[in-house]
């Protein structure tokens, strides 16, 4: 069997990372039976700390195609990957092409291969935000209408997909658990502190890089006059991503705090297992707030990791400065309750394999 795995954003390599261990796995135990996966980065993300550095700690296969298209619109990016990622395809000739998430490699990826009728395979389907604004929305909405393997991380995103009516489609939908879960098990033991952060612990874990956030001046105002606000209290560690620190600098928007580099994945979990809380615009990081135990506050208007709420483990502030300020406080108080965070809402942290075994029978 041959997989294209099509990647290009940071969360996207987390999330390989854990998918091309299976297939090694699967590899040294089926010699005869084996998988060949070549891995597409499309460039999206480009920055050494954006992306190399995943691919040297976690391991991940070094790509045999890069295309080297990041940065510009949605449009022209995702056009311009598209084209690329077509002539892969017609050349390499895969059984499934393997896709992430939300981002524009997504769509792009699933677009090329369902036109060359290649079968797609999602990873992360089902979730919805229901916020069409949002190109996250559009992205792995219109990438499940045309994939024919998807793959839930959770029973919501199973019940998104039956009320959208995909029961009634020929494709296949499973639930298989989070693959981020099960990279947040594997790599914890590797946790490494980031040489740029002066605390050890009691701080706040913050994450700004929501287009919603960043491009909209009293949105990133009110988020920063709150963190400014926070940091007061609970010294504030946020590595910043080049976007933000961007619009930052233009609008002249100057934080109290102190703003690192991006960090890599390892550097991340150290952050999360020894900060107090964390609030974020991120959706990868409000699950690996709950994979470390940790409270969230998340700075959007709605979420698709809608059993975090229910579970009482994170609060939806929008950018009210009010609001993230008053929820940081009340939320600090969790961390003491660890019985809030023992659901296995995301699987057992065997996603990855699940996934491959399903593939395999599938083929
Ligand atoms: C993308 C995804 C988002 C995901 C996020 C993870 C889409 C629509 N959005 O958002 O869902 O949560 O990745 O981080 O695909 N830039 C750099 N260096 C880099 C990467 C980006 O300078 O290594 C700059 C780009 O040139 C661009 C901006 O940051 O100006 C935004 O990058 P882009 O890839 O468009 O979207 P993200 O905000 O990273």
């Amino acid at each position: 069997m041959k997989i294209i795995t099509i990647i290009g954003a940071r969360p996207q390599f987390v999330k390989a990372a854990t998918v091309s261990r299976a297939i090694l796995e699967h590899n040294k135990a089926n010699p005869l039976n084996s998988i060949e996966e070549l891995i597409v980065h499309t460039g999206q993300h480009y920055d050494a700390n954006m992306s190399d550095v995943f691919f040297t700690e976690m391991e991940i296969p070094k790509p045999a195609y890069t295309l080297g298209v990041g940065g510009g619109g949605h449009g022209a990016m995702t056009g311009r990957q598209l084209e690329k990622i077509e002539e892969v395809l017609l050349k390499e000739k895969p059984d499934y092409v393997l896709v992430y998430g939300d981002t524009n490699s997504t769509l792009a990826g699933a677009l090329a291969a369902a036109k060359l009728h290649i079968p797609v395979v999602h990873v992360e389907a089902g979730l919805r935000s229901f916020n069409m604004k949002m190109p996250e929305e559009i992205n792995r909405i219109l990438t499940d209408q045309i994939s024919d393997v998807l793959f839930c991380p959770t029973e919501t995103a199973i019940n998104n997909l039956k009320n959208e009516g995909f029961e009634s489609k020929t494709c296949q939908i499973f639930n298989v658990g989070d693959v981020m879960y099960d990279a947040a098990m594997y790599y914890s033991p590797k946790s490494k502190k980031p040489n740029s952060v002066n605390v050890d612990n009691n701080f706040a874990l913050v994450t700004i890089h929501r287009a919603d956030n960043t491009d909209n001046v009293e949105r990133l105002t009110n988020i920063v006059k709150a963190l400014n606000e926070i940091h007061l209290q609970t010294p504030v560690v946020c590595p910043i991503h080049p976007r933000t620190r961007k619009m930052m600098a233009e609008l002249s928007i100057v934080p109290n705090f102190e703003m690192i580099e991006p960090v890599g994945y390892f550097e991340m979990i150290w952050l999360l297992k020894n900060c107090a809380l964390v609030i974020t615009d991120s959706g990868g990081l409000q699950k690996e707030a709950y994979f470390f135990k940790k409270p969230c506050i998340t700075m959007r208007d709605q979420t698709e990791w809608v059993e975090l709420i229910e579970a009482g483990v994170n609060q939806l502030v929008g950018a009210s400065q009010s609001l993230i300020v008053e929820k940081s406080v009340e939320v600090k108080k969790l961390i003491r309750d660890n019985s809030s965070f023992n659901k296995e809402i995301y699987g057992t942290g065997n996603a990855a394999n699940n996934i491959i075994e399903l593939l395999v029978d599938l083929k």
